[in-house]
């Protein structure tokens, strides 16, 4: 399939590693010139050698997308260094497990601005930019706990919620502008950030009993995910083949998930 993104200009937020960087380099084995960022510096540079290696033109910027003057700023240097931007993958973002009697409220604060208000802030700065592009797509990475509450990941479940409708009212309030705008829901997709998990959960469980052990209970595929089982399809909405999807949410979970 020809998915004609070549020449196309995308920012992945949180591409130092996981999900992210799985996407940009996905974007960029398809012609697309990407710009991403993360806050460790040296896993930003490492990527971004990564990216060059496809030969597209890269930007790597080390930016905390819970900070509104390091978004605008990430936003902004990103246009000047692709030219402008067509894609915006909102993907920045990290568990929060806890249940509802130990999380804080500064966890609950702390949750939100990594989750919708990242989503919101890097869309709002990005707007100009994709009412200029021809073919304008957000892409939000969400979790299939925003419709599945699992109360040992509370905050993530009611926040993730709030991102899901954040994803569709904004592909209503824009679908004027031609500007895209989906939801792309993670089950459990194996990235750095289950190691933390099975480390704080497990310590004891090896990676691969903890996975075993989670995915028997609520995968009907009986196993994590991969990282290019979910960027195969976040290219495949940021292309021309996918100029009639805007406003759906798609899980890739395996089946997780009990709910129509
Ligand atoms: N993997 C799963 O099973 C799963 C399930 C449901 C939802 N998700 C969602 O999928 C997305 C990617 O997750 P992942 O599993 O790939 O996680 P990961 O392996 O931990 O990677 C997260 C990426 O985001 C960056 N990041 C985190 N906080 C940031 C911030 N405040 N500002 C800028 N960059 C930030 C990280 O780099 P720095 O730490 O250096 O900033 C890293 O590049 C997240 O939104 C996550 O919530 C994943």
């Amino acid at each position: 399939m020809d998915l004609r993104l070549s020449g196309r200009r995308a920012l992945v937020t949180g591409a130092s590693k996981g999900i992210g960087l799985a996407v940009a380099e996905e974007l960029a084995a398809e012609g697309v010139d990407v710009a991403v960022c993360a806050r460790d510096a040296a896993e930003v540079e490492s990527a971004a050698r990564r990216l060059r290696a496809t030969g597209r033109r890269i930007h790597a910027q080390v930016a905390d997308v819970t900070d509104p003057a390091q978004v605008e700023d990430l936003v902004q240097r990103s246009a000047e260094a692709l030219g402008g931007i067509d894609i915006l993958v909102n993907n920045a973002g990290a568990a929060h497990p806890g249940n509802f009697e130990s999380l804080t409220d500064d966890d609950w604060r702390a949750d939100l601005d990594v989750k919708l208000f990242s989503q919101i802030r890097c869309t709002r700065a990005a707007l100009p930019h994709l009412r200029a592009s021809v073919a304008a797509r957000v892409i939000n990475i969400n979790s299939v706990y925003a419709r599945y509450p699992d109360p040992s990941f509370f905050a993530t479940t009611v926040n993730r919620a709030a991102c899901l409708n954040l994803s569709k009212a904004l592909a209503r309030e824009f679908g004027g502008d031609c500007i895209l705008v989906n939801s792309v829901n993670i089950g459990f997709v194996v990235t750095p950030q289950w190691e933390n998990i099975r480390r704080r959960r497990a310590p004891d469980s090896t990676q691969e009993d903890f996975f075993a052990e989670l995915a028997k209970d609520e995968v009907p595929l009986g196993r994590f995910g991969t990282v290019d089982e979910v960027s195969g399809l976040v290219v495949f909405l940021a292309s021309d083949r996918a100029s009639y999807l805007t406003g759906t949410s798609i899980d890739v979970a395996g089946g997780m998930g009990k709910y129509v």
